[in-house]
């Protein structure tokens, strides 16, 4: 394969070393490596706020079939490529929320949470891409969206004002001082800050994402914030883990990590992601890659609190 000009720095070698941890097949391998060379695998998606529900509203242009995308709830609509959403005045009157639709079949995990979560917590949650997803779900009852980082929780703030959620209460506290205050929640949205590998196959540069050291903290990172969160979750609770990023050092190894680490926790299988199983572990976790054609990729495992 030559991939001598790329449009996006990386390395050729730490992209194709991260493919064989994969074990990706020879034509997988050459999809994600021109997917970062393009940087044009993203696909934007809508998710229609509550203030658009409710008016049973049509977006201003035109939306295509859903039908490849059995994943995705009603309430989450796919603009044709080449539009703009977040130019159109309903954007700025919050009738829809703009993400990536990788964001999306992430969030899709959330359709095996066999009930309406009663308290939530979304404790990684700028800009709020996976609040608006789980409020596509369910009704929002005692949730709360939280954000250690006191700019982003700006951002946050007001994609949620803008799209009429003024209800969810926004913090900014660390994980750790979540697990010492000692409230329980029925769901746990865990979607932690990684490498962001699949930003390459966005065309958004990210320097030095594929290696060992931008791996390793983000993967130590992660296992902190887990050890964390299992304390914040009721038994019979769930935790939706989930990133951006392909490696399984940030991905699989985490879960299995914390399996082993903590007793009383299961990985719930998740029927509609069944095409995307991971064979990179032993419980169900899901991954999506540019060849399975729906965004750039990302990785997710719904986890329950047995005990
Ligand atoms: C992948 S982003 C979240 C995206 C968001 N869930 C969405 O869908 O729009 C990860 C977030 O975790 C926050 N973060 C960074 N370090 C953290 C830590 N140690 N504990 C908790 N959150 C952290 C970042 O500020 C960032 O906003």
């Amino acid at each position: 394969m030559s991939l001598s000009k790329t449009s996006s720095a990386f390395s050729v070698k730490a992209a194709l070393r991260l493919c064989e941890r994969l074990k990706l097949s020879a034509a997988q391998t050459e999809i994600l490596l021109r997917a970062m060379q393009s940087g044009d695998t993203a696909r934007r998606a809508l998710v229609l706020s509550s203030k658009a529900t409710a008016k049973n509203y049509r977006p201003p242009f035109s939306c295509e079939s859903r039908e490849r995308y059995s994943w995705l709830p009603e309430n989450v609509l796919l603009p044709e490529v080449g539009v703009n959403p977040a130019q159109y005045a309903d954007y700025e009157a919050g009738m829809y929320y703009v993400l990536d639709l990788s964001s999306c079949w992430e969030g899709a995990a959330l359709s095996a949470v066999p009930c309406t979560p009663e308290r939530s917590l979304d404790l990684c949650a700028a800009p709020g891409g996976k609040t608006m997803l789980l409020a596509a779900r369910f009704p929002l009852q005692n949730h709360t969206a939280n954000e250690v980082q006191a700019r982003r929780r700006g951002i946050l703030r007001e994609n949620l004002l803008r799209c009429g959620m003024e209800h969810v209460q926004v913090t900014g506290l660390r994980p750790d001082q979540w697990a010492g205050q000692g409230e329980q929640f029925d769901l746990l949205l865990v979607d932690a800050p990684c490498s962001g590998q699949s930003l390459l196959c966005k065309g958004i540069s990210n320097p030095g994402c594929l290696g060992s050291a931008a791996v390793n903290g983000n993967a130590k990172r992660q296992r902190g914030i887990m050890l964390q969160a299992v304390s914040c979750v009721r038994p019979g609770g769930h935790i939706l883990y989930t990133t951006c990023t392909y490696d399984p050092e940030e991905n699989e190894r985490v879960v299995a990590y914390l399996l082993r680490r903590i007793p009383g926790w299961q990985a719930e299988e998740v029927p509609l992601l069944a095409a995307f199983r991971s064979d990179l572990c032993d419980f169900p976790a899901y991954r999506l890659l540019p060849h399975h054609g729906c965004g750039a990729g990302g990785f997710c495992c719904l986890l329950r609190r047995l005990l």
